[in-house]
């Protein structure tokens, strides 16, 4: 099936790793410019040389944008190219935390780093696709963010907030040919969560090879439907059809990629 993202133009945020990575190459390999964005220059660039390897069109953009500055010239960078067609605010961090140790600053910084990077490059790139009439911004929020746990809550607000501003901003789209959506994964294994579950393997019994260990973490830790964590090719997938013009029909949704970890009907 053809996307059509051919020639289209994106910017992933936070694409240096993890789902962002993920991201990228596969809007890449449907044949889209991709604008890789971080802030460590070596794995940013990393991941332009693959995707330029594999024939695909990449450029980097590094920036901290929990900075204006900074967000200025991740846009300058990204919009020196062209306009950016797709949006895909994906930055963000889950330091541990819970109610006991969260401090009145880490709530407020993590919502600066997992909520306000989004709302910068909104305000910096989204006026330049009412120019053309087109575009797609995408936030990656969370299931953690439609139920919360009792840990993790300053991040688990951060994802509420992601999806939240999701709707609002497609509100304020209205007529004008962009869509606003959210993709919220659930557990995803990125080389984080198989070192943390490898880790607690043993004293939980969870057996020797690594599908079995899999198996058993994810129906203690985070049971659901289809009995394993995420791929982040998976949410990929996801992001790529939003992006496209197949999905023209959908705005302020969240699409929700978590296996069915998520129980009610949201
Ligand atoms: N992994 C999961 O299971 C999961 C589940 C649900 C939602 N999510 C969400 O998905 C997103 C990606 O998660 P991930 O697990 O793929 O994370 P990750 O591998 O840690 O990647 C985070 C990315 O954000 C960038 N970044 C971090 N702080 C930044 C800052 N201040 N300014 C600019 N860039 C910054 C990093 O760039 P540098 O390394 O170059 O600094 C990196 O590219 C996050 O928003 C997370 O909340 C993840």
């Amino acid at each position: 099936m053809d996307l059509q993202l051919t020639g289209k133009r994106a910017l992933v945020t936070g694409s240096s790793s993890g789902l962002g990575e993920a991201i990228a190459k596969a809007l890449a390999t449907e044949g889209a410019q991709v604008v890789v964005h971080g802030r460590d220059r070596a794995r940013t660039e990393a991941v332009a040389d693959a995707i330029g390897a594999a024939g695909g069109s990449a450029v980097v953009s590094l920036g901290d944008l929990t900075t204006d500055d900074d967000a200025d010239a991740v846009a300058e960078t990204a919009l020196a190219g062209g306009p950016i067609d797709i949006l895909v605010n994906n930055v963000g961090a889950a330091p541990h935390r819970d109610w006991e140790t969260a401090t009145a600053t880490d709530w407020s910084q993590i919502y600066e780093l997992n909520v306000i990077s989004g709302i910068r490059m909104i305000r910096r790139v989204v006026p330049r696709m009412h120019e053309r009439g087109w575009g797609r911004v995408i936030q990656i929020g969370g299931g953690l963010g439609l139920q919360p746990t009792a840990d993790l809550p300053h991040y688990n607000a951060t994802l509420a907030a992601r999806h939240n501003y999701t709707v609002s901003l497609a509100r304020r789209l209205k007529g004008s040919g962009i869509t606003s959506n959210a993709v919220a994964p659930g557990a995803i294994l990125t080389g984080n969560a198989r070192q943390y579950i490898t880790d607690l393997a043993p004293d939980r019994g969870w057996g020797e090879t690594w599908e079995e260990i899999e198996r058993n973490a994810i129906e203690e830790l985070v049971p659901n439907d289809v009995g394993r964590l995420g791929r982040a090719e998976e949410i990929a997938a996801a992001v790529l059809y939003l992006s496209g013009p197949l999905a023209a029909y959908v705005t302020g949704t969240t699409l929700r990629v978590d296996g069915g970890t998520i129980r009610g009907i949201h």
